[in-house]
């Protein structure tokens, strides 16, 4: 089923493999390096084709020789890397996830390849094995538990998401390097990689199953897997325990639903010494959303499965953290619930009152993210979280602002933000921060309460952070909205095309990045 990464050290002119992957920077017409090697070892073939035009180098161009027994290789693939000044470990990611899937649509089911960067390229060895591991498996990655055929992952017949049919499963890839001291870490990042890569697969898992599967109920469960695979802390709320903490607006979501809520909390404790080296990671689980009486259109109502992405990137990077273990507390939250019309839902105009005490007129109950953080944002607060981070499906604005490319951020703290971007320069995933000026505030503004829950059109994503920012309070807080993000439209590099799992690797880099700060 999973694809192992290993690491060997050798000659990849002598290396016995289906199909062996080299590189190719745009422009280069001598290639060096191990893209040299085989080169020479096969008497000009890759030069010559580059001398002919065949091969440019361009991003995402893959050539395919047959060796004919000249190596032991019975394949090279040339992955194109792109322009050398474009050149970082996200060129990397994307190199190994669309050489992963071309070859897995050739049928070999396993290969090797060099370490793209680490040689020529210049990236450190870690960093380059890591981004070859994550590109490989998250590229790889396929979501077949509903073919009733078994799918293609195992080597069953039928289509899968490439068109191919009946290709095998990539068992292994092995990263052969001739420089035995580069070695141990090449290892250590490619283990890292698939860490980080398989949390990420889970979050995807999380978000592919259907609602009427993965309801509160199973998110909940999927988080006990969680913690006893790493040895985490779980506690989940019911509906008694959100009414006497006097969770109105997170109930007020839940009540038009038959299925329970749940608030889910998993504890990671890193300095158990120093409680306030803490941070808070919460996801907005929303299993369904359906609008609620402001009933959605029908209309591609069915991907409002995937209103749980953010909640589903807490738990997967929960994983990643009791794997990684860094010094620190992190604790993981998911407000979990369905949004529901029926005759128990609220209506517009009802007034709820979070556990901070404040009240929200909810003119639409289709902006019921911000509602179910709201009060999970205060109940991390009574638990003495000092640094949050939210991330949350949470506006279809944010899709019309940034698209797809990166994760729109905003916050309370430049502090918080730049550990984000920092955190999103290694793991390749990008943030771009919002304004929250003060003059949007009055949008906001309730005749009848202390604010409602939509402000309209008019700077959709922003508004709703500027709830959300009411419930932060001293804390350190950030806000991500990933509407845009938490799906890709194609398969490229390290996406498949449907949910993305993001950010489910920045928030672990982040909880390591800040361990190490401390
Ligand atoms: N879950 C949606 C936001 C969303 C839309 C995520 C598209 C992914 C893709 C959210 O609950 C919602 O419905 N937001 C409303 C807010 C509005 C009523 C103020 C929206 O964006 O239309
Ligand atoms: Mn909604
Ligand atoms: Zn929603």
């Amino acid at each position: 089923m999973s694809t192992a990464i290993n690491v060997v050290a050798g000659d990849i002119t002598n290396f016995a493999t289906p199909a062996l992957v080299v590189n190719l920077f745009q422009g280069v017409t001598q290639p060096g390096g191990g893209t040299g090697a085989i080169d020479r070892a096969l008497g000009g073939a890759i030069s010559g084709l580059i001398a002919d035009g065949e091969i440019k180098g361009k991003p995402g161009e893959m050539t395919l020789l047959h060796t004919m027994g000249r190596i032991p290789a019975g394949r090279v693939v040339v992955a194109g890397l792109g322009k050398r000044a474009d050149f970082d470990a996200a060129a990397v990611r994307r190199v190994s996830g669309d050489a992963a899937r071309f070859l897995r649509g050739k049928g070999v089911s396993e290969f090797a390849t060099i370490a793209h960067g680490a040689g020529i390229g210049g990236l450190d060895a870690g960093v380059a094995a890591q981004a070859i591991a994550e590109g490989t498996l998250l590229g790889l990655y396929k979501f077949d538990a509903y073919r009733s055929n078994g799918g293609n992952g195992d080597g069953s017949k039928g289509d899968n998401d490439d068109g191919n049919a009946g290709t095998r499963a990539i068992r292994q890839v092995s990263i052969v390097e001739r420089d035995p001291s580069a070695v141990n870490a090449l290892s250590a990042g490619a283990a890292r990689g698939a860490t980080l890569a398989e949390a990420t697969m889970l979050a995807r898992d999380l978000v592919n199953h259907p609602a009427n599967i993965m309801t509160p109920t199973r998110m909940a469960e999927a988080a006990r897997d969680v913690a006893n695979a790493v040895g985490l802390e779980l506690d989940v709320l019911e509906r008694d325990r959100m009414a006497q903490h006097g969770m109105g607006a997170l109930l007020g979501v839940a009540q038009g639903s038959a299925e329970p809520p749940k608030l889910i909390v998993l504890n990671y404790r890193g300095d158990p010494d120093n409680p306030a080296n803490n941070l808070g990671l919460l996801g907005k689980g929303i299993t369904f959303d359906t609008g609620g009486i402001s009933l959605k259109p029908a209309a591609n109502m069915e991907a409002m499965k995937g209103d749980m992405a953010g909640g589903a990137a807490v738990i997967a990077a929960m994983r990643a953290i009791g794997t990684l273990k860094p010094r620190i507390n992190v604790t993981g939250l998911v407000a979990a619930t369905e949004n529901m019309p029926g005759g128990r839902a609220q209506r517009p105009g009802d007034v709820v009152t979070a556990m901070n005490g404040k009240t929200i007129e909810v003119i639409n109950t289709d902006a019921e993210g911000r509602l179910v953080l709201a009060d999970a944002m205060c109940y991390a607060r009574s638990l003495g979280i000092i640094r949050l981070v939210d991330i949350a499906t949470l506006t279809g604005a944010m899709v019309v602002a940034l698209g797809k490319a990166c994760t729109g951020m905003m916050g309370n703290s430049a502090a918080l933000a730049d550990g984000i971007r920092k955190a999103g320069a290694r793991s390749g995933e990008r943030f771009w921060e919002l304004p929250m000026l003060e003059d949007y505030r009055e949008l906001i503004k309730s005749d009848v309460a202390d604010m409602k829950n939509s402000g309209g059109r008019q700077a959709g994503s922003i508004t709703a952070a500027m709830l959300l920012r009411e419930f932060a309070e001293d804390a350190e807080w950030v806000h991500l909205d990933i509407a845009g993000t938490s799906t890709a439209a194609a398969s490229k590099g390290h996406l498949v095309k449907g949910p993305t799992g993001t950010p489910t690797r920045t928030l672990a880099q982040l909880a390591m990045d800040l361990a190490a700060e401390s």
